[in-house]
Parts: C-alpha cells; structure tokens; sequence
C-alpha cells in the first residue's frame, strides 16, 4: 500500500502513516497509557456488537446528515482535538480543518496544536471551527486563549476534563518524545527515512506550539516552553471553574471526558450544552472501561437533557452506527483522521472521512434505515450490546 487511491479502509491508512511519520510521533498517535487494556476494549467492546440485517427496505433516498449542538453535519462525526497535529504532517491542524470544512463537519483544534488558533482561522475563512481548551494554572493565559478563540469566530468551546494529570504511555518515554525532534544518532536516522515528511517539514515556520509561544510571558525558547507545559496543567480544576469558563466564553460549551453518570449529572448541571463520553482514547485511566460500555449508562442518566456524544475506538461507520444506536447524538474521531493526515495531509484526511461515510451509509442502509437520525438500539442485535449498568444489576 503505498498510494492514497490503493486505500480502502482506515487500517490501510494507518498503515501508510507509520510508513511516512516519523516513529515518535506515529507512537504518539498509536500509543494507551499504561497497559494499554482500555485504549484496546475502545475498539474490542465496539467490534463486539452485532447488527441486524434487514431486508426489502426501499433505500433509494438515504441521509446521513444530522446536527451537533444545533450545527448542521454531513454526518455525526467530528474531528476530536489531538496534541501535536501537525507533528503528523506539516501544517496539519490547517491541512485537517479545511479537509473537515470542505466535507461539511466540524474540526476542533487543540490547545496543544502546532498551527495556532489565528492561523487556522486565517487559512480556513469563515469556517467556525471549534476550539478546545485546558486549563493552566496560569487563568490569565487560559482567559486569553478563551478570548481568542471567540475572536478567530469558533463556534463551540470543548473543556477536556480528564487531563490534569497525564496518564503514562510508556512509547512517548522511550522514544524521548519532544517538539522540536531532539537531534540524537536514532531520530536523525529515523528521520532519514522519512523524506517526504521532512521535506514538508522544512517548508513550514510552524513547528512549535502556536497557541502558546509568544504568549506567554517568561516562554521565549522551546527548552522553557516544555518545562513549562509539564507544569502548567492545573491539578486543581473542579466544577466551579467550569461555571467561570462558561461565563467567560459565552457560546456553546462542550465537556469532554466524562465516564460516569454521577459526572454526567453534574456537568448537565453546569448547563453543558454537550457532553463527550471519553477515556481520551485509552490515554488516561488504564483500567477504565471502553466508551461504548459507560455509553448506555450516562445517556440513560442525561440523554433527555443534554446531548451525548462518543469518542473512542471509532475506526469504521459501523462503529459511528454502533455508538448512534447506544443514545450517542455524535461521535468524534481522533486516530481514524491522523492517519490519514499522517498518510497523505489533506486527501489523506478527507480520504478517512469519505471512507467512514461511505460505510455509515452503507450499514445503515443493511440494516434497513434511511435516515440516521432514526437509528436506535433496534438496529443492534439483542444480547450483543452492552446495558445501562442499573438495568444489568451494577451500581449506579
Ligand atoms: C493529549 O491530549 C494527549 O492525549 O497526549
């Protein structure tokens, strides 16, 4: 597999990204924390369910368009926030936003992007992208960012709740994982090996962290700028600071991270207008379940209030199907879209997202649905799907 027309599926692509980025930072994508079980259930519980087939159904006219707080979507799929997007390709938090614009879904930038807020704006038009954000212990840089990405136009604001501490990936570590690449004899020959990313590399000025140099004070070079990242998330965030976020932004607030429906319950509270159910992809608390399994639960506890959404393990539009017909409103995905950006920069994303559509589509359509606004559980088969956890005789 070495072009992006011999691609037909995400595995294909992720295939060609370990190919043509370098090791660091294809780990980095390809990496849970730990031992990695939960970063694996994501994709294991989901591989698990059974559809069923219906048949004779006219399926002419079929729609997989649908909406995420209130935004009209080609399909409930939005590009997740991920660090370090454009270490998968040059530019590519520019290249990945206008491959998500041009397809009709939302992309969400990082606050540890490469490409910064101005500048996707900038290289994006009108498109009201969204914005995520983490706290610092520093609120005056954390207000100024809030500040900027309501000027640059984002629509939605995404809090990650779930990263105050990081959890260990034990390749980062052993891989001397920095930004820019440290110059040591293993990178430089890894590196080699990867010409067209260099290639593209050397013909980009954006290969730090845009969002955060030049402004923050103190932060001039990138030796300080990475110790200062390592302590700047703020151990002390909790559900007041959310209320003062929320304030402060004044638009559509979206909490990324929630795994439990106690937290559901109080983030629905804060006035959420969504919420992310998310491990951050097996990142972060090895031995949490997969998001397809704490799905049921908190849909269940507040579906009817705010609307839920799934990330997690997606690799396919079955599994975009999957996590619909368990209450999610929307899905994100973070890997599926890297390797493509990883692969071939903006074809390789839009690649990722006609390959998802097409097979949302088609599974939709065997199991006989036209719309995907009106999938629900009755397209899984029963005893294959996992249960709110009060019906199956858990806790809650
Ligand atoms: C940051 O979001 C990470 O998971 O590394």
């Amino acid at each position: 597999m070495s072009h992006l027309s011999d691609i037909t599926c995400i595995e294909d692509l992720r295939q060609l990204a370990q190919r043509r980025v370098p090791r660091m930072f294809y780990d980095y994508v390809d990496t849970g924390s730990y031992t990695e079980a939960t970063y694996r259930a994501n994709e294991a519980d989901l591989q698990r369910i059974r559809l069923r087939q219906r048949v004779a159904v006219d399926l002419s006219e079929r729609s997989t368009r649908s909406t995420m707080v209130g935004q009209s979507v080609a399909m409930p799929v939005a590009l997740a926030p991920t660090g370090l997007t454009g270490m998968q390709h040059a530019d590519g938090e520019i290249l990945a936003a206008r491959a998500a614009q041009a397809f009709g879904v939302p992309f969400t930038l990082s606050t540890m992007s490469i490409c910064s807020i101005e500048d996707v704006a900038a290289h994006t038009g009108r498109y009201p992208f969204w914005f995520q954000l983490y706290v610092m212990r520093d609120r005056d840089f954390v207000a100024r960012l809030i500040d900027r990405a309501k000027a640059a136009g984002c629509s939605a604001l995404q809090l990650t709740l779930d990263l105050q501490l990081q959890g260990q990936r034990h390749k980062d570590i052993k891989n001397g994982l920095s930004v820019p690449v440290r110059p040591t004899l293993a990178n430089l020959l890894n590196l080699a090996s990867k010409p067209r990313w260099c290639r593209a590399m050397l013909g980009t000025p954006r290969r730090s962290f845009g969002n955060i140099m030049g402004h923050v004070q103190g932060v001039e070079d990138l030796s300080s700028l990475g110790a200062w990242t390592a302590a700047q998330f703020d151990p002390t965030l909790n559900w007041n600071d959310v209320e003062w976020i929320k304030r402060r932004w004044g638009g559509k607030l979206i909490l990324k991270g929630i795994m439990d429906a106690e937290d559901a319950r109080l983030a629905v509270a804060t006035g959420a207008d969504a919420l992310i159910v998310s491990n951050h992809g097996g990142r972060q608390l090895d031995g949490a379940p997969s998001t397809i399994e704490a799905l049921p639960a908190i849909v269940q506890a507040v579906g009817q209030q705010t609307e839920v959404w799934m990330d997690g393990g997606i690799r396919s539009g079955q599994d975009v199907l999957k996590a619909l017909a368990l209450g999610a409103r929307g899905t994100l995905i973070g890997r599926s879209f890297l390797y493509g950006l990883g692969a071939g920069g903006q074809a390789g994303v839009t690649r990722a997202l006609e390959i998802i559509q097409k097979e949302l589509d088609t599974t939709m359509a065997f199991c006989g649905r036209t719309d995907i606004r009106t999938v629900d559980a009755s397209v899984l088969w029963p005893g294959s799907y996992p249960q709110p956890l009060a019906e199956s005789g858990g806790l809650d």
